[in-house]
């Protein structure tokens, strides 16, 4: 059944929702999705997380069908991990401004410079380039991950220079970098959000590892995703500036509303151009129609898959065993 269009060519939202949930049960699917979704998406998801347990939680699924409600990296780990699963994206082009910063043959070319460091790749990143890794990390474990490497052991991180380069910080080790960004993290203003945190003395900065460090050198916290939530969560104050894409804030309203979540500013102070151009793709009319039509569907060839899915498993095999950032409620419709 396909839903008629209404006069203003959009889709009656009541009707839509409840499709979905027919769609749901009848093909047996999972609605996965990411922080950085529209707060509609994220709550009729099964599941709500971060890069880490997402890609965790598309291992261990029963479902015939997963619907990636995130960007194109995160559903095509989904593949890697699960080949016999149909896996969709709401809209194919939800891509990533990381992903686009490491094309696999330049990738390629760094790669053989050298040959006897290990490669951390950040998870945000094509199929192909996985497939020319040693370990994949995410936000959430990259530091963990790292810890456990022999202290003379070389080691190249891409795509993300800024992510490395907290992480080289963090862990005292030296690295080299691919010099990738995302554009959403790369948009905060130094300058306004000291103006901010003049203004809200008592809010303490929570940011994503992603942002440049003339961002985190003023963040009284730094984590992934469901780090920033747990942080926000258990922290005692009762306001935060929040250094990340600003869907996030409806899980912090969610778990904390009598709390008040200021999102980090631009340049210009207000701008909304710390929205995630690529997430913000995936709608709800997309998702209803990926869900009903199962396409658009992600594809990985065979051969990039198995050579991608090692350092997959390697991350799996030196994260911590358990999700230790997410918080204890639920989020999304089910764990
Ligand atoms: P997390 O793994 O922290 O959710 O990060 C994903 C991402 O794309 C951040 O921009
Ligand atoms: Fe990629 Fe940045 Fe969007 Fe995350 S926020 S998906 S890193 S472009």
């Amino acid at each position: 059944m396909s839903i008629p269009l209404m006069a203003n060519n959009s889709l009656p939202k009541v009707e839509l929702l409840s499709e979905i949930e027919r769609l749901r049960k009848e093909k047996n699917a999972i609605i996965l999705a990411h922080y950085y979704q529209d707060p509609e998406i994220q709550d009729l998801a099964d599941f709500v997380g971060d890069s880490l347990d997402l890609s965790r939680k598309a291992a261990a699924t029963d479902a015939d069908v997963i619907v990636f409600c995130g960007v194109r990296f995160m559903a095509e780990v989904a593949k890697i991990l699960s080949p016999e699963k149909t896996v969709v994206l709401p809209d194919m082009e939800a891509g990533c401004s990381l992903e686009d910063s490491c094309p696999p043959e330049e990738f390629a070319k760094f790669r053989a410079k050298y040959p006897d460091h290990l490669c951390l790749t950040y998870i945000n990143c094509s199929a192909a380039v996985k497939a020319m890794s040693d370990i994949i990390v995410t936000s959430s474990n990259a530091e963990y991950i790292i810890n456990q490497l022999p202290k003379n052991q070389k080691i190249v991180m891409a795509p993300d220079r800024h992510l490395g380069a907290y992480l080289a910080k963090k862990t005292g080790r030296e690295m080299i970098f691919w010099p990738g960004s995302c554009i959403v993290h790369e948009r905060f203003s130094e300058k306004e959000l000291i103006k901010l945190k003049a203004q809200h003395p008592d809010a303490p900065v929570t940011a994503h590892p992603e942002c440049p460090e003339y961002i985190l050198r003023h963040a009284d916290h730094v984590g992934s995703t469901s780090s920033i939530l747990k942080f926000v969560y258990e922290n005692p104050a009762e306001k935060f500036l929040v250094a990340t894409e600003p869907g996030i804030l409806h899980q912090m309203q969610k778990s904390a509303p009598h709390k008040t979540f200021i999102g980090a500013p631009g340049a210009d102070g207000n701008c909304n151009c710390n929205q995630c151009p690529y997430m913000a793709l995936n709608t709800i009319e997309k998702l209803y129609h990926c869900l009903n039509k199962l396409a658009p569907q992600i594809e990985v060839d065979e051969v990039t898959r198995i050579k991608a899915l090692a350092p997959l498993n390697k991350m799996f095999e030196m994260s911590p065993t358990m999700a230790s950032n997410r918080l204890p409620e639920k989020s999304g419709r089910a764990s």
